[in-house]
């Protein structure tokens, strides 16, 4: 079955064919124009980190997203609590009778598990949700007509990539099960836009990092494995020291570069691709500041912001560590019209220490 036109995209612009119109025509094209430009999201994963940021910036364009999250990983105050729909990825029926019920125009799926060592560790589990819950939810929108998706996919796609900075056009050969199930789904993505008429975006996050500003959404995993909050509970003294995992890479300082861009960002690149995909388009674009920074600059951010001092301990590398991951995000800056708020570490560290030092136990669930 393919998708339906009807739900597909955003309606464009009215056009003047036929002649001048009436103040009253005007104002009633206005609204419903209005109407179509407002659409109901199904958000899944929207109770976890980005996708929590998502939904606020959802809201704050007008839109109206539904969240659908089964809390595995989301927390439930991350939440309204008025559109949190608790459920599974691979309950089809469920997500189907979602789709229908709330007239849902298009998803933004960032549900996932996103522990690379975990994925070596257990890769049926990474492989049965983050691939077999993929295929239901396209399942699922094609029952119910939905033809717009934009999904998180991952610079885990690229592997160890050879060229820095990364462009979309880089060979994708992920080196960890994440990595394969993410390019799988944007493979499935692809083929479904061929076949089905499916408009989709892939968006490739470079390192997620930081919060909302206003201090009540932030980074709550558990465990926590991410280099910002791990830094931030050691200055928050939940952690005796930091350990900087190898200092003998082929950088300037000879630990890890990575490319952190704020939550908010990609939450508006989100935003920005769902209202510009046209029907039938496929989107596969890199998400990142194009500045690198060392696990050391990291480590100096973060004693610069919190003022605490912070103790570093050098261990060995953990395996399969890429020694420097930076975009090239200039396709999205085009297509999207994107361009990061948060370009300064300092800044980005800052909204992170906000939530972290308000939020010592996360959101306490
Ligand atoms: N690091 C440390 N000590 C720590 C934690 C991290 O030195 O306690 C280092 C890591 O070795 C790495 C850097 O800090 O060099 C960043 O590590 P993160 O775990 O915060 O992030 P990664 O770059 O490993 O992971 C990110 C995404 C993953 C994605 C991966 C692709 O979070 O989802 O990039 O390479 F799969």
């Amino acid at each position: 079955m393919a998708f339906r036109e009807g739900r597909m995209g955003i309606a464009p612009p009215p056009t003047e064919r036929h002649g001048v119109r009436s103040p009253q025509r005007r104002r009633d094209i206005a609204l419903v124009s209005e109407r179509e430009r407002t659409l109901n999201i199904l958000v899944t994963g929207g109770a976890g980190y980005i996708g929590s940021h998502a939904v606020r910036l959802l809201d704050r364009a007008g839109h109206r997203a539904w969240i659908y999250d089964n809390l595995s990983a989301g927390h439930r105050s991350a939440a309204p609590a008025d559109r949190l729909i608790v459920g599974d990825l691979t309950d089809r029926p469920r997500l189907t009778a979602a789709l229908a019920e709330h007239k849902i125009g298009a998803v933004m799926h960032f549900a996932a598990f996103a522990l690379v060592g975990e994925s070596v560790a257990d890769p049926a589990k990474y492989y049965q949700n983050n691939v077999g819950g993929s295929l239901s939810l396209l399942e699922a929108m094609r029952a119910a007509g939905v033809g717009k998706m934009v999904f998180s996919s991952t610079t885990a796609t690229y592997g160890a990539p050879q060229t820095t900075p990364i462009s979309e056009d880089e060979p994708q050969r992920p080196i960890n099960p994440y990595g394969f199930t993410k390019l799988v789904v944007e493979q499935a993505l692809a083929d479904y836009a061929q076949a089905y008429g499916l408009a989709y975006a892939a968006l490739r996050y470079f390192n997620a990092a930081g919060a909302s500003p206003h201090g009540d959404l932030g980074e709550d995993h558990t465990p926590e494995s991410h280099l910002i909050p791990i830094v931030l509970q050691a200055a928050l003294g939940q952690r005796e020291k930091i350990t900087i995992f190898g200092d003998d890479y082929p950088t300037p300082d000879g630990t890890c570069i990575r490319d952190y861009v704020h939550v908010d960002d990609l939450g508006a690149a989100h935003v920005q691709a769902l209202e510009r995909l046209r029907p039938g388009q496929g989107l596969r674009l890199n998400l990142g500041t194009g500045q690198g920074h060392s696990v050391r600059e990291v480590v100096e951010a973060c004693r610069r912001v919190t003022g605490r001092p912070i103790p570093v301990e050098i261990g060995p590398r953990r395996p399969g560590d890429p020694p420097e991951l930076v975009a090239d995000a200039r396709r999205a800056r085009q297509l999207l019209d994107w361009q990061p708020r948060y370009v300064e570490l300092d800044a980005i560290v800052s909204t992170a220490w906000r939530w972290h030092s308000a939020h010592p136990r996360g959101y306490g669930d």
